[in-house]
């Protein structure tokens, strides 16, 4: 008997938190049922996913902003189902002492949407790894040291990424990270320039808009930041893995700020969120600083980095962006469903703020105006900051099958980053679910049972120590 995916699916999709508890991460199971997030699902598509029992749910997650295109584009499936059939007709893969031809094209394409002269790609498997090859190249080019990021940023979770991550919780128990490393904070030019002063700083690196908490810069902030890197010679990196490839409405977040960084790392989207795949774009320069010689022409190297399916899944998904014109609908889409949900403010004082641009939004909470809401504010916040947040995402799921997320540790911020084929009903369907959950909160009921669920595990947690999750 042949392998039969079907039949496999079928017999075992039902053991999977059995298989997860036992095999891969039984920590994560157990957050997963003490938040009613443990959910079956069996299939997706688009920006919904079909739950065991037949329900249908909104994905405002789109596994942390991957499925731009939404679950199972046809485009790229069709890509990948192309370059299967192929099989030895397809430019052989992984050939290695060749230069692949599908990374030469998927190379150029991203050359052509960046800002000019950053038309050196390096193709990653990941975002941190992204990341990591930036940390590389700045080092290398500059001959200089020192790393600066900003309060809260997050640029991924292996060591050298890990060093550039702006909370603290992450970092816990790892041991020390890349020595050389300064944090400060969003928006302060004063202390990126004490930062940057004395001219031994490598990079500075940020993210557009903040995958945590979903925050912005200050008008004018990236501009001045700009300024200072170039004047005191340190390289730019965006970061654009969460923000770029049309996400914020443009294919680069930092287009909005009228910058150009001297280093762009994507990943995420590039594949349609079908294959591991990421970028990091660069000047000819940098680049060259890095493979300076013949005998260091792969001294920064990955083995499955320019795999095929990896490039013609980012080749396909380039091509449905523009021909579907999705960047243009975030900006359409997104700007409505911020303005819809910062429209709800004046009805439910749990609303402290709406912000984000395109599809990448952010709600957060504060405390509401009535006594008795007050009251009920503060005890969950005395047991554990961000669970009020928590509550209206377990409630999203549960009374309105919408899929969303907190957006960092302790904070009182949902996160929506759904696919950009997003449209109108959607919209309205997700600010109405906002609005009911809001309207429950102002009562007695099952929405503050999940909260005194939420404050006794709380209570219980501290002695073991673990934490709802701080998505990414
Ligand atoms: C802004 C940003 N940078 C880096 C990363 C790390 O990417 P990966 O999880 O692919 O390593 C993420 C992941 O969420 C991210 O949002």
């Amino acid at each position: 008997m042949g392998f039969d995916l079907e039949q496999l699916v079928s017999q075992k999709l039902k053991h999977t938190y059995a298989l997860h508890e036992q095999y891969v991460n039984p920590t994560f199971v157990k957050v997963l049922r003490t938040i009613g997030f443990d959910r079956l699902f069996s299939g997706g598509d688009d920006f919904t996913m079909v739950d065991q029992d037949g329900t249908t749910y909104l994905d405002l997650l789109a596994g942390y902003g991957v499925f731009a295109l939404g679950r199972n584009p046809p485009e790229v499936v069709g890509a990948l189902s192309q370059a299967l059939k192929m099989g030895a007709q397809l430019p052989p893969n992984l050939v290695q002492m060749d230069c692949s031809p599908l990374s030469g094209m998927l190379a150029e394409k991203l050359a052509q949407r960046a800002p000019e002269g950053l038309d050196a790609v390096y193709f990653t498997n990941s975002g941190t790894e992204s990341i990591e090859t930036a940390i590389k190249f700045v080092r290398c080019a500059t001959r200089r040291d020192k790393l600066v990021y900003l309060d809260h940023a997050f640029h991924g979770l292996s060591t050298g990424s890990l060093a550039l991550n702006g909370n603290e919780q992450f970092k816990e128990g790892f041991g020390s990270l890349l020595p050389g490393t300064i944090k400060v904070p969003l928006g302060d030019s004063k202390a990126l320039e004490k930062a940057l002063r004395k001219k031994d700083v490598a990079g500075f690196f940020f993210e557009p808009i903040q995958g945590k908490g979903v925050s912005l810069p200050r008008d004018g902030y990236l501009a001045e930041a700009r300024e200072l890197c170039t004047r005191y010679g340190t390289l730019m990196v965006a970061d654009e893995i969460q923000t770029g490839l049309g996400r914020t409405g443009r294919f680069f977040a930092f287009e909005h700020e009228g910058i150009a960084p001297d280093l762009i790392c994507i990943s995420k989207a590039l594949s349609g969120g079908m294959i591991p795949v990421g970028a990091v774009l660069s000047s000819r320069a940098v680049h060259k600083k890095v493979f300076n010689r013949m005998d260091r022409c792969v001294v920064h190297s990955s083995t499955f980095g320019q795999n095929n399916l990896a490039m013609v899944a980012g080749l396909a998904f380039l091509q449905a962006l523009e021909e579907r014109k999705l960047i243009e609908r975030a900006e359409r889409v997104g700007s409505l469903l911020i303005e819809k949900l910062d429209g709800l403010r004046a009805k439910h004082s749990w609303i402290k703020d709406v912000r984000g641009r395109g599809l990448m939004i952010g709600i957060e909470f504060g405390s509401p105006r009535g006594l008795k809401q007050k009251a009920s504010w503060q005890l969950l916040r005395l047991a554990e900051k961000g669970l009020f947040a928590q509550m209206v995402a377990m409630t999203l799921l549960k009374d309105h099958r919408m899929f969303t997320q907190v957006s960092g540790h302790k904070v009182e911020i949902i996160k929506l980053i759904p696919s950009l084929t997003l449209g109108e009903p959607e919209v309205d369907a997700i600010v109405a679910a906002f609005d009911a959950t809001l309207e429950s909160c102002n009562k007695l009921g099952s929405i503050w049972d999940l909260g005194k669920h939420l404050v006794s595990h709380a209570m219980g947690r501290s002695k073991d120590r673990e934490a709802v999750p701080a998505n990414v």
